[in-house]
């Protein structure tokens, strides 16, 4: 599990994303002994702090975002001691000299530069980091999402980025794939022979994925309000779960094989454009309201009353058009202040032909549905029918068997940022987004955002703390469907 020595150079180091999830994700990796002892992780930002003043603001940040019993000291000091800063204005004319002095002293380190600042500066860092001569074979870039916000700002930022880097160079990073129980989803369908069979039109009536939130927009609102959550959610997390329940199985696990038939997914979908957008999208955006007991503001009033008519909740019926999965929709959902947190996807299962059961009709005889949660409490569950004990007649209840990680695995399950960072100094991208993986999900996200607007419609408010707009239930319940809701 050691990784190779590197330096791991942080545009936006003192950002939320540094805070809140890089830097306690290396703290975790090297309290679990993997970063070499000549590893470093140098900050870029405008901040005008010296080393000892980073190490300072992290010690004083580190432990709000690590799990309380993996606070240690001795670990503490160590992961602090590799930390640098580097005061750079990256959209000023200074050559980065003292950048280059720092990686100089480890010309034979993995590089790995994590653009964890605003898009906009994707381009201007490459050609920055080109015209300093910072970038070898050996040097790796991280983009975060999003990349771009529409097709054509995705493909200016690809070219820039690949003018510097090759592609194999290049790791888009979508923390949805590091998370255990995604990974876990490529293991059920493939270590396992009893699903594959079964995982087609011919067995399965409709797939469910959502990914609902309590929180609001918080200190994000100003990236959000342009964002919204078809682009901050769906374009990228929910379509990359999609492309990993639909797609056919790989020849090998390896970097080209998968990403090559998650693309043939994208590349299926039905394309949603003008008025099909309208029957079969919901947005919504959500109003005052109480969310675990407390009352929240509405979205507009976070952004202090400017109109906007930014989606915060969206839910969805693609289709897969092929041969696996015709007629069987995929809905998808995703929104902020709702109800409860839980992001999962479900694969609901055909109902049973015919009912042997006196009195019990086919209908109530309800569907197998396998449950594969990925948070908060990471598990799968297969939800069968069984008879409840007891004499006198069939009684019918639908039970889950349950594979909770937390309860079957004693060890820590590592945040998403542990295993991709991870992958990145290796060297391998399998669980990143390719190149043409990215702009095949902007082409067919871009047409709802353009019907949406044409439409001149304002998204349908609702109330902080519930399920999300009416319509999106009323959108799956259209079909003879349900949500799945399950409090566990
Ligand atoms: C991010 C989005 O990519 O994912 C956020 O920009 C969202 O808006 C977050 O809150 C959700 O991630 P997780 O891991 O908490 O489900």
């Amino acid at each position: 599990n050691s990784l190779a020595p590197c330096d791991i150079v942080v545009f936006g180091g003192t950002g939320d994303l540094a805070i809140r999830k890089l830097l306690p994700a290396l703290y975790l990796r090297d309290r679990d002994g993997h970063l070499d002892d000549a590893t470093r992780i140098v900050a870029v930002s405008r901040a005008g702090l010296d080393d000892a003043g980073y190490r300072d603001k992290i010690a004083a940040e580190l432990r709000g975002f690590v799990p309380e019993d993996c606070h240690d000291t001795t670990s503490e000091e160590r992961f602090l001691a590799r930390l640098h800063h580097i005061t750079i204005d990256i959209a000023g004319q200074d050559p980065w000299l003292e950048l280059i002095t720092r990686l100089s002293e480890a010309p034979d380190s993995v590089r790995v530069f994590y653009l964890a600042c605003a898009p906009r500066l994707f381009g201007p860092v490459c050609q920055k980091l080109s015209e300093a001569r910072l970038v070898n074979e050996q040097s790796r870039v991280v983009l975060e999402k999003p990349i771009g916000h529409d097709l054509a700002s995705a493909r200016a930022i690809n070219d820039d980025v690949g003018a510097v880097f090759a592609e194999k160079q290049i790791f888009r990073i979508d923390h949805y794939l590091g998370k255990e129980t995604v990974q876990n989803l490529l293991v059920l369908r493939f270590a396992n022979a009893l699903l594959e069979p079964l995982w087609n039109s011919g067995a399965i009536d409709h797939v469910q994925i959502t990914a609902s939130e309590t929180v609001g927009t918080g200190s994000r609102a100003g990236y959000y309000d342009t964002s919204g959550a078809l682009r901050d959610m769906v374009q990228n997390h929910l379509l990359q779960l999609l492309c990993l329940v639909a797609m056919e199985p790989p020849t090998r696990l390896d970097r080209d094989a998968v990403r090559d038939e998650k693309l043939k997914v994208l590349q299926a979908l039905r394309p949603l454009e003008g008025p099909d957008v309208l029957r079969a999208t919901v947005r919504g955006q959500y109003a005052p309201g109480l969310v675990d007991g407390e009352p929240v503001a509405g979205y507009l009033d976070e952004l202090d009353g400017k109109p906007s008519n930014t989606e915060t909740f969206v839910a969805l019926k693609a289709e897969v058009g092929n041969w696996r999965w015709a007629g069987v929709p995929f809905y998808l959902r995703t929104g902020k202040r709702l109800e409860r947190r839980a992001s999962e996807v479900v694969v609901q299962f055909n109902p049973v032909a015919h009912s042997i059961f006196p009195g019990i009709a086919d209908e109530f005889i309800a569907p197998n549905r396998l449950v594969i949660r990925l948070q908060p409490d990471e598990a799968i569950r297969l939800h069968l029918v069984t008879k409840e004990p007891g004499p006198g007649g069939v009684r019918l209840r639908q039970v889950p068997l349950n594979l909770s990680f937390a309860e079957t695995f004693e060890s820590r399950l590592p945040d998403a940022y542990e295993r991709l960072l991870g992958d990145v100094v290796r060297g391998d991208p399998t669980l990143f987004m390719r190149r043409d993986e990215v702009e095949a999900a902007w082409q067919w996200t871009e047409p709802i955002l353009a019907a949406w607007e044409q439409s001149g419609t304002r998204p349908k408010r609702y109330a902080a703390g519930t399920s999300g707009p009416t319509a999106a239930t009323a959108l799956i319940e259209r079909d003879g469907r349900t949500w799945h809701e399950e409090d566990v």
